[in-house]
C-alpha cells in the first residue's frame, strides 16, 4: 500500500475509525460481529500503542423497511429505533465492542450535515432533478422500493421473485420487467406512476476524474481486489459507465425531508455515511475535540471505514465523491472484509446457524472465545471466513486454555502459597522472554495490517515456547523437592513474566481476560510498550482466579438448537387436570389459551389444484417469513384456485405440520360455512384493507 505510517513514530497519530452502521430493524448476529470484532481489535491495538484513536458508530435508522416494520409492530418508527438502539448497544457491549460513541442517524447533527452536503453539492451544480417512473402501491398509497415488489421472473418464470433479481436463476432485471407484479406490502397490483427525483450527478466529469484517481490501488485507499472492482465499475475513460445516483424518496418515508422540497426525503443511503460524521460530531462535543481538525480537506488525521464487501459501491464511489465535492476530507482507507459462513455454508435459520449475538450470550458462551476464533481467521482481504463449529471448540480449548491460560494457572499458586505472593526477578536472558520481546514489533505490524490470523499464529508459537520452558523446569516437581525454593521461585516468576507478555500481545483480542489478568498480576493496564519490560523483584501478585474455562461441545450444540427456526411449533402445553375434567362443550376459554393460537394475515402467493384430490387446493401463503408456507385447504368446491392468487386471508400459523399424501401442510386457513348445509357455501376470511401479510390477529 502506498500510505505508510511508521510504527515507532514518537508523535501519536490521530485516527478516526468507523464500522458500518447496522440497520435499526434487525438483531445483531454473528455475521455482523465479524466486522465489529475486527474493527474493535484494531482500535484497541491503536489505543494500546498510545495513538489518539476514536471509534464511532450509530444505528442506521431510516428507510422504508424500518417504517413498515414499525407499522407492523403498531409503534412509531422513533419507538422502534429507540428499542433497537438499546438492544444493539447491549449486544455490542456483551462482545466487548467498545465504541467511543454509538449514535443514531436520526439525530439533529446528522440532519444538519445532510442539509449541508445537499446545499454544497447543489451549489457545485452536482444535484439535478428528473422525473422517473416507478411502481406505486394504490392500496398503501406509496411508491415501492424494488425489494417490495414481487412477481414472476421474466427469464425463468419462477414465482415470487423480488423486483431486482431472481433467486431461482440469478437473472437481474428492473421491477417493471416482472410478470404479474404485486406489492409485497399489500398484495395489490402496483401501478406505474411518475415522480420527480433528486440525483447526485456522479456522471459529472469532475466526479469521474476524481474517482478514477481516488480508487487506484496505488493510492493506498483500497485493497487490490476492491480497487480492481471499482476500476471495472468506472470502465475505460470515455465509456461513461457511472450513472447519476437517485438520492430522494417520496413520502411516506421515514427519514429527513429535503429542505426545499416538501414531500421529498433523502434516501437512507445518503444519510447513512453522513451518520459517521454526525456521531463523531457528538463525540467531539463530549470530549472537547475539534471536529474540523478531523474533517477539513487537508486534515492530518486518518479516517478509516471498516465495511463488508457488499457495500463497497457506497463507500468507495458515492461517499468519497460526496465528501470531496462538499468541501470535506476523504477517507484515508476503506477496509472491506468478506462474509461469514458457518460450517462452510451460508448462515441458515433452519439449520440453526443464523446465530444472534443475544442467543450466544444467553447460552452462557464466553464472547472472547468468538473474538479469538474470528481473530485467528481474519486477514486483510475480501475473502469470506468460515466459523467451523467443531474447529471453534478445538482451537479455543487448545490455544486459549491449553497454551495461554495454563501458564498462569501452573505458576500462580506456588507464588501465593510459598512466597507470600511476591516475585523474584525474572531471568534476563531467558530465551522465551527474549523471543516475545523481539517478536512484539512483528506482531504489531500484523495488527496494524489487519493480518490478525497471522498475528494469532505468531503469538501461539510464542506461547509454545513459554510452555516448553514451563515443562522443562516443572515447578510442580520442584515444589515437592526439599531445598529447591530458589529454583521454584525463579521458575514461577519467569512463567508469570512470560504470561504477562503474552497477555499484552493478546489484549486487543481478549480485553476481558486481559483485565482479569491485570487484576491478578496486580499491574496497571498493559500498553504495547510493556512488551519490552519485566515485573520487578518483590512485585506482589494477587490470588489467582480462573481466567477462562474450556468450551464444552454441548454448549455449541445447545446454541445451534436455540437458533433453529422450527417448522414444528412446540407442542401445546398439556391442559391442567382441572380443565381436562371440565366438559369442552360450550366451555369458556381463558384469554391465555386463546392467545396460544397464532392467527396471521396471510397473502395467497399462489393457489393450484391438487392432482388426485378433488376437494383440495394447494395454497402457498406468505406470512412474512423467509419462505411461503404450503397449506392444503378443502375449498375447491367453492373457489377457482386462479381467483385466489394475491388475496389476503387468515391462517393458523402454529398448528403442528401435517404430512399428507401430497406433501406437508403447514397450517390452516379459516373459512366460514353454514353448518346446516342449507347453502353449502364456504367463505374464506379476509382482513380489512390495509392489513398486510404476517400481521398477528388477536
Ligand atoms: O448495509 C447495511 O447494513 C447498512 N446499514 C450499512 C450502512 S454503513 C454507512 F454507510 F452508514
Ligand atoms: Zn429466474
Amino acid at each position: 500500500m502506498g500510505v505508510f505510517f511508521p510504527l515507532n513514530n514518537a508523535m501519536p497519530r490521530k485516527i478516526l475509525v468507523t464500522s458500518a452502521l447496522p440497520y435499526a430493524n434487525g438483531s445483531i448476529h454473528l455475521g455482523h460481529l465479524v466486522e465489529y470484532i475486527q474493527t474493535d481489535i484494531w482500535v484497541r491495538f491503536q489505543k494500546m500503542r498510545g495513538n489518539e484513536c476514536w471509534y464511532v458508530c450509530a444505528d442506521d435508522t431510516h428507510g422504508t423497511p424500518i417504517m413498515l416494520r414499525a407499522e407492523k409492530e403498531g409503534v412509531t418508527p422513533e419507538a422502534l429505533i429507540d428499542r433497537v438502539h438499546g438492544e444493539h448497544a447491549r449486544d455490542f457491549a456483551g462482545f466487548g465492542v467498545k465504541f467511543d460513541h454509538y449514535d443514531s442517524t436520526n439525530s439533529p447533527e446528522t440532519r444538519q450535515f445532510c442539509e449541508l452536503f445537499y446545499q454544497r453539492l447543489k451549489a457545485a451544480g452536482l444535484i439535478e432533478t428528473r422525473t422517473i417512473e416507478q411502481f406505486y402501491d394504490p392500496v398503501k398509497a406509496m411508491f415501492l422500493p424494488d425489494r417490495f415488489i414481487k412477481g414472476e421472473c421474466p427469464k425463468c418464470g419462477a414465482r415470487d421473485q423480488y423486483g431486482d433479481n431472481c433467486e431461482a436463476c440469478g437473472a437481474a432485471y428492473t421491477p417493471t420487467e416482472l410478470k404479474n407484479p404485486y406489492s409485497a406490502v399489500s398484495g395489490a397490483k402496483p401501478e406505474l406512476k411518475h415522480s420527480e427525483h433528486y440525483f447526485f450527478k456522479l456522471s459529472d466529469p469532475r466526479c469521474e476524474s476524481f474517482l478514477r484517481q481516488y480508487t487506484r490501488h496505488a493510492e493506498g485507499r483500497l485493497q487490490l481486489e476492491a480497487a480492481n472492482k471499482m476500476q471495472e465499475w468506472l470502465g475505460e475513460p470515455g465509456e461513461h459507465k457511472l450513472t447519476d445516483w437517485d438520492i430522494s424518496r417520496d413520502a411516506p418515508y421515514f427519514g429527513f425531508e429535503i429542505p426545499d422540497a416538501p414531500g421529498k426525503y433523502f434516501y437512507v443511503w445518503l444519510d447513512a455515511p453522513i451518520g459517521y460524521m454526525g456521531s463523531f460530531k457528538n463525540l467531539c462535543a463530549q470530549k472537547g475535540l475539534d471536529f474540523d481538525d478531523y474533517f477539513k480537506p487537508d486534515s492530518d488525521a486518518e479516517l478509516y471505514h471498516f465495511i463488508g464487501k457488499d457495500i463497497l459501491y457506497f463507500h468507495a464511489l458515492f461517499w468519497p465523491a460526496e465528501l470531496a465535492h462538499a468541501g470535506f476530507r476523504t477517507p484515508t482507507s476503506i477496509f472491506a472484509h468478506g462474509f461469514l459462513t458457518v460450517d462452510g455454508a451460508k448462515m441458515s435459520k433452519s439449520r440453526g446457524t443464523f446465530i444472534t449475538a443475544e442467543s450466544y450470550l444467553q447460552q452462557g458462551l464466553n464472547p472472547e472465545w468468538l473474538r479469538y476464533y474470528f481473530a485467528g481467521k481474519l486477514t486483510n482481504t475480501l475473502e469470506d471466513l468460515d466459523l467451523n463449529l467443531e474447529d471453534f471448540v478445538a482451537r479455543v480449548n487448545s490455544d486459549l486454555i491449553g497454551k495461554y491460560v495454563n501458564i498462569a494457572s501452573r505458576a500462580a499458586g506456588f507464588i501465593s502459597k510459598r512466597f507470600d505472593g511476591k516475585l523474584t526477578e525474572a531471568d534476563a536472558g531467558l530465551p522465551a522472554l527474549l523471543a516475545i520481546t523481539e517478536a512484539a514489533p512483528r506482531v504489531a505490524e500484523l495488527y496494524e495490517a489487519r493480518e490478525f490470523g497471522k498475528a494469532m499464529r505468531e503469538i501461539m508459537a510464542l506461547a509454545d515456547l513459554a510452555n516448553q520452558y514451563v515443562d522443562s523446569v516443572k515447578p510442580w516437581e520442584l515444589a515437592k523437592q526439599a531445598g529447591k525454593e530458589t529454583e521454584l521461585h525463579l521458575a514461577c516468576s519467569n512463567s508469570l513474566n512470560l504470561f504477562r507478555l503474552l497477555t499484552a500481545l493478546l489484549k486487543p483480542v481478549l480485553p476481558a481476560v486481559a483485565e482479569k489478568a491485570e487484576a491478578f498480576l496486580n499491574i496497571a493496564p498493559l500498553a504495547w510498550a510493556d512488551t519490552t519490560t519485566r515485573l520487578p523483584a518483590g512485585h506482589r501478585i494477587n490470588a489467582y482466579s480462573h481466567l477462562m474455562i474450556r468450551i464444552d461441545p454441548k454448549q455449541v450444540a445447545a446454541l445451534v438448537d436455540a437458533n433453529k427456526e422450527s417448522m414444528n411449533p412446540p407442542a401445546p402445553a398439556k391442559p391442567a387436570a382441572a380443565t381436562t375434567e371440565t366438559s369442552t362443550e360450550n366451555a369458556t376459554l381463558s384469554i391465555d389459551d386463546f392467545m396460544k393460537v397464532d392467527l396471521r394475515v396471510a397473502r395467497i402467493v399462489s393457489a393450484s389444484p391438487v392432482e388426485g384430490a378433488d376437494k383440495l387446493v394447494r395454497l402457498m401463503l406468505d406470512i412474512g417469513e423467509d419462505k411461503p408456507r404450503q397449506v392444503f385447504a378443502g375449498i375447491k368446491s367453492a373457489y377457482d384456485p386462479a381467483a385466489l392468487q394475491g388475496r389476503l386471508t387468515v391462517m393458523v400459523a402454529n398448528l403442528a405440520p401435517r404430512k399428507m399424501k401430497f406433501g406437508l401442510s403447514e397450517g390452516m386457513v379459516l373459512a366460514a360455512s353454514d353448518e346446516t348445509g342449507k347453502t353449502g357455501g364456504l367463505y374464506i376470511l379476509s382482513p380489512d384493507s390495509g392489513a398486510t401479510a404476517g400481521m398477528r390477529i388477536k
